[in-house]
C-alpha cells in the first residue's frame, strides 16, 4: 500500500419494506466493513415516541416539525446490539411496540419531520463509512451513494419474521393482526406524496425469502468489494 493512501470509505443505503430483514443485514454488512450503522426508521420512532409521550396530534404539522427539529438522537452498536437514546434517555424497546409502529409510519409522512430527520441522517454520514438503512436512504437521503440496495422479501414471509421479533420481546401479538398491520404500513410507506417507499436507480435489487442473513450478508459484501475495486479505491 502507498505511504499516503486511505482506503475510501463508502456511503451504502439499504432501502426496502418493513420485515425484510434490513436491520439485521445493514448491522452485520457494517460490522465486517468497520463501517457506522444507522438505522433510520428507529428515528422515526423517537419522533413517534415524543409524540406519544407529548400529546401531540400526528396532523399537526408545525408541532411535529419542531418535535423532530429539536430531538438529540444518538445510536451507539456494540456486540451485535444497536441501542438508542433520544435527548440523554434509552429508549431501545420503547420504540418497538406495535402502536409506535403505526404512529412512525404515520408521522413519515409529513414533510418537516422527513427534513429534519434527513438533514440529521446528511451529517451522521458526511464522511462515508456508513450503512443506513430505512425507506428513502437511496432515492433522497444519498441519491449519490456508491451502493444502493433494495431489500424485499414476500409478504407473508415478512409477516411471519415480524410476528417471531414481537414474541422474542416478549410482546403479546396475533399473527393475522400482524399480517394485516404490516400490509397498511407497506400501503403507507409506498403511497405517502413525500419520499414514498421505491427502488432507487441503481440499486441492487434483493431478495430474502428464502435466505438466511449469512447469504444476504455476503452477497451485499461481494458487490461492495467489485464496487471498491470499479472505483479504484486504494486497500
Ligand atoms: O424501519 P422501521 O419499521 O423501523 O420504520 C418505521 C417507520 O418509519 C416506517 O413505517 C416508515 C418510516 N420510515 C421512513 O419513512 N423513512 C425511513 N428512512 C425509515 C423509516
Amino acid at each position: 500500500m502507498a505511504k499516503n493512501s486511505k482506503r475510501k470509505k463508502l456511503t451504502i443505503a439499504i432501502d426496502g419494506p418493513s420485515g425484510a430483514g434490513k436491520s439485521t443485514v445493514a448491522r452485520s454488512l457494517a460490522e465486517q466493513l468497520g463501517y457506522i450503522y444507522i438505522d433510520t426508521g428507529a428515528m422515526y420512532r423517537s419522533v413517534a415516541f415524543r409524540v406519544k409521550e407529548r400529546g401531540i396530534s400526528p396532523e399537526d404539522e408545525w408541532a411535529l416539525t419542531q418535535l423532530a427539529s429539536s430531538l438529540h438522537i444518538v445510536f451507539s452498536t456494540e456486540e451485535g446490539l444497536t441501542r438508542i437514546f433520544c435527548n440523554g434517555e434509552e429508549i431501545t424497546s420503547a420504540i418497538r411496540t406495535p402502536e409506535i409502529s403505526r404512529l412512525a409510519s404515520s408521522i413519515s409522512k409529513q414533510k418537516g419531520v422527513r427534513e429534519a430527520l434527513v438533514k440529521m441522517q446528511r451529517e451522521m454520514g458526511k464522511e462515508g463509512g456508513i450503512v443506513l438503512e430505512g425507506r428513502d436512504i437511496g432515492t433522497v437521503v444519498f441519491p449519490d451513494a456508491e451502493v444502493k440496495f433494495y431489500l424485499d422479501a414476500e409478504r407473508d414471509e415478512r409477516a411471519r419474521r415480524r410476528y417471531h421479533e414481537m414474541l422474542e420481546k416478549g410482546v403479546k401479538v396475533d399473527f393475522k393482526e400482524t399480517q394485516e398491520e404490516l400490509v397498511q404500513r407497506d400501503h403507507h410507506d409506498m403511497s405517502r406524496i413525500h419520499s414514498p417507499l421505491k427502488r432507487a436507480d441503481g440499486a441492487f435489487l434483493i431478495d430474502s425469502t428464502h435466505r438466511s442473513v449469512e447469504e444476504v450478508v455476503e452477497e451485499m459484501v461481494r458487490i461492495v468489494k467489485v464496487r471498491i475495486q470499479q472505483i479504484k479505491c486504494v486497500e
